[in-house]
C-alpha cells in the first residue's frame, strides 16, 4: 500500500458517484475504484442486519484491489454498518459521509437547529443525531425520512420546474423549515441533485451535502497521514456495479456528467 494505491469507494448503487465527483474535484491525482451494488439497491429500506451483510461484502470486493483507504459513500451503510466495516478491515482507514457533514453542520449553524433529510434506515439509526451531538451538544436535530426521493432522482426527476419533484421535495423539507432549522444536511447520496429545487424554495437555508464534506475530510486525513497522491498526473478511475453496466452508465451521467471518464464494468460479488 502506498500513495498510488486506490481509494476504494462503495455505495448501494450509483448515487455514491456524487461522492466520487467530490473526491475527483478536490483530489484529481488519486486513483479510485468504485463499487455500486446495483443488484441489491436500495439499502435505505432494509434491516440493519441486511445492510451490515451487504456492506461487508462490498468492502470484500474493494479489498481485492491494492487500496489505501475506503470511503463509505452510502449514508445508509455509513450510519448502520461503519463499526462492523472498521472492525473487519483494520488494515486500512475507513472514511464515511455522516461524520464530516455533521461536523460542518455543527460548525455553521447559527441557531443550533439542524434538519437531516435521509433514507428511512439512516433516519432510524440516529447516526446524524449522535455525530452532531459530539460537535455541538446543544444543537437540536430533526430527522426526516424521505423514501420517495431516491426513486425520483434515479428517474431523472430532480430539476427545478419539474412539478412532481418540487412537490415531493417540499413535502419533506417544509416540516423541517417549520421547525425553524437554519441548516439542512442532505444525508443521502442522491439528494445533492435536488439542491437547485431546495434553493428555489428555501434560499435562506444553509445546505450541506454529505458528499462535499466527505471529500474535504478525506483530503485533510490523507495529507496528515502523508498518503496523499501528489504525482501531478490525473488518477485512474475504475467503476464496477453488480447489475447491468449499460443501465448503470445511463444513470451515472446524472450524478457525474462528463466526469465519468471510463466504462462501467459488471462484477459478481459474494
Ligand atoms: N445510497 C443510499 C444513501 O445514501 C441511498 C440509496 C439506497 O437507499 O440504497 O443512503
Amino acid at each position: 500500500m502506498d500513495k498510488n494505491s486506490y481509494i476504494g469507494v462503495f455505495d448501494s448503487g450509483i448515487g455514491g458517484l456524487t461522492v466520487v465527483k467530490g473526491i475527483v474535484d478536490s483530489l484529481p491525482d488519486e486513483n479510485i475504484v468504485y463499487f455500486g451494488d446495483t443488484a441489491r439497491v436500495p439499502y435505505g429500506t432494509r434491516s440493519k442486519r441486511q445492510i451490515i451483510e451487504y456492506a461487508l461484502s462490498d468492502v470484500k470486493f474493494l479489498a481485492t484491489f491494492d487500496i489505501k483507504a475506503v470511503v463509505i459513500a452510502c449514508n445508509t451503510a455509513d450510519s448502520t454498518a461503519r463499526e462492523e466495516v472498521m472492525a473487519a478491515y483494520p488494515e486500512f482507514p475507513v472514511f464515511g459521509v455522516v461524520d464530516p457533514a455533521s461536523r460542518m453542520a455543527a460548525k455553521t449553524t447559527r441557531n443550533g437547529r439542524i434538519g437531516v433529510m435521509a433514507t428511512k434506515a439512516t433516519a432510524a439509526s440516529g447516526a446524524y443525531d449522535r455525530a452532531i451531538a459530539r460537535y455541538n451538544p446543544e444543537a437540536e436535530v430533526f430527522d426526516m425520512p424521505c423514501s420517495l426521493l431516491v426513486p425520483l432522482v434515479e428517474n431523472g426527476r430532480f430539476l427545478p420546474g419539474d412539478k412532481v419533484a418540487e412537490m415531493v421535495v417540499q413535502e419533506y423539507a417544509q416540516p423541517l423549515v417549520d421547525k425553524e432549522v437554519d441548516t439542512l444536511i442532505l444525508g443521502c447520496t442522491h439528494f445533492p441533485l435536488l439542491t437547485d429545487i431546495l434553493r428555489k424554495y428555501y434560499p435562506e437555508l444553509n445546505i450541506i451535502s454529505s458528499s462535499g464534506a466527505a471529500a474535504q475530510e478525506l483530503r485533510e486525513s490523507l495529507e496528515k497521514a502523508g498518503t496523499l497522491n501528489d504525482s501531478g498526473k490525473p488518477g485512474t478511475h475504475r467503476y464496477f456495479v453488480s447489475d447491468d453496466a449499460a443501465q448503470a452508465e445511463e444513470i451515472a451521467r446524472y450524478f457525474m456528467g462528463s466526469v465519468l471518464d471510463s466504462r462501467v464494468e459488471q462484477v459478481r460479488i459474494e
